[in-house]
């Protein structure tokens, strides 16, 4: 019954709606065979219950901007250039660092998404934008995260009126947007800043040239080649750069619980 796939879009569904789920143990089971769906041991629920509640002062008083969801570039009043990310995991990420006690805003493109009631949301469409939303808040901040997936490049020109179908080929002029982790690199103080490395390919060769080039404090690198974890998953897997090297690398778990652990991590080392 629990790896029956409507169990499974169920328990993906509570927890994306940010409720913590205690899985069952494999074993024998009354059925007369051995699978996933065993009562786990009462201590073992006094433990992540006491785990979940103790967690919920790391970041006590700490001020947290998490950025969410893939940036929109226009190209006319009604079209624009954007990708896949859903913006699950910096929702999951700004919810998780609300419940260690952070003041939290919430700069994203998604409205679709639940969200605690305590978040301060902003919300914004285009890269520039966003960058204007987040410089607004840098100065004041003790962590930056950011989970969104930003254009790298936008149209050259935004047409007044919607384009027409006029020729076979239609030409956009692309042009570099600025990379809002880098600008705000060079203003940094004593912000922790946390960037998302999306790879599918030189996983951690990347990462590391991302850590170095935007002066990162940490980098949650994760292989979105894998479709288990990748953009529109409720899943991710981790593996957590600093300074040293990978020194953490998460199961293929729920985001709500990956985001726990990216606090966790950052509340270890600010
Ligand atoms: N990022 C940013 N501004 C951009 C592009 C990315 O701040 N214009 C941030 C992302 O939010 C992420 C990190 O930089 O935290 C890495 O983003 P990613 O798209 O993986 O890397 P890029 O630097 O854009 O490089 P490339 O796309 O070539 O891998």
């Amino acid at each position: 019954m629990w790896d029956n796939p409507a169990t499974q879009r169920n328990i993906a569904q509570i927890e994306s709606d940010n409720v913590t789920v205690l899985n069952p143990d494999k074993g024998f089971l009354a059925e007369g065979y051995t699978a996933k769906g065993r009562m786990i041991e009462p201590e073992d629920i006094v433990e992540r219950i006491s785990e979940k509640f103790s967690f919920s002062d790391e970041l006590a008083g700490k001020n947290v901007l998490v950025t969410a969801g893939g940036t929109q570039e226009a190209i006319d009043p009604v079209r624009y250039i954007s990708n896949a990310s859903s913006g699950k995991m910096g929702y999951a990420v700004a919810n998780a660092a609300v419940s260690a006690g952070a003041n939290v805003t919430l700069v994203t493109t998604k409205d679709n998404l639940p969200l605690d009631s305590r978040i301060n949301r902003v919300m914004v469409k285009s890269s520039s934008e966003m960058q204007k939303a987040v410089e607004q808040y840098f100065n004041n901040l003790d962590v930056l995260v950011m989970a969104a997936a930003v254009s790298d490049y936008r149209p050259e020109k935004i047409a007044e009126q919607k384009i027409k179908k006029t020729g076979s080929y239609l030409d956009l002029h692309l042009v570099k947007t600025n990379d809002i982790l880098f600008e705000l690199s060079k203003h940094k103080k004593n912000q922790f800043m946390v960037g998302f490395a999306a790879e599918t390919q030189n996983l951690m060769e990347n990462a590391q040239n991302k850590l170095n080039k935007k002066k990162l404090d940490m980098l949650c690198a994760n292989d979105v080649s894998n479709k288990s974890i990748g953009f529109n998953s409720d899943n991710n897997q981790i593996s957590f750069i600093d300074k040293s090297g990978v020194f953490k690398k998460t199961d293929v778990e729920s985001k709500t619980s990956v985001a726990r652990e990216i606090i966790k991590a950052i509340s270890e080392r600010i």
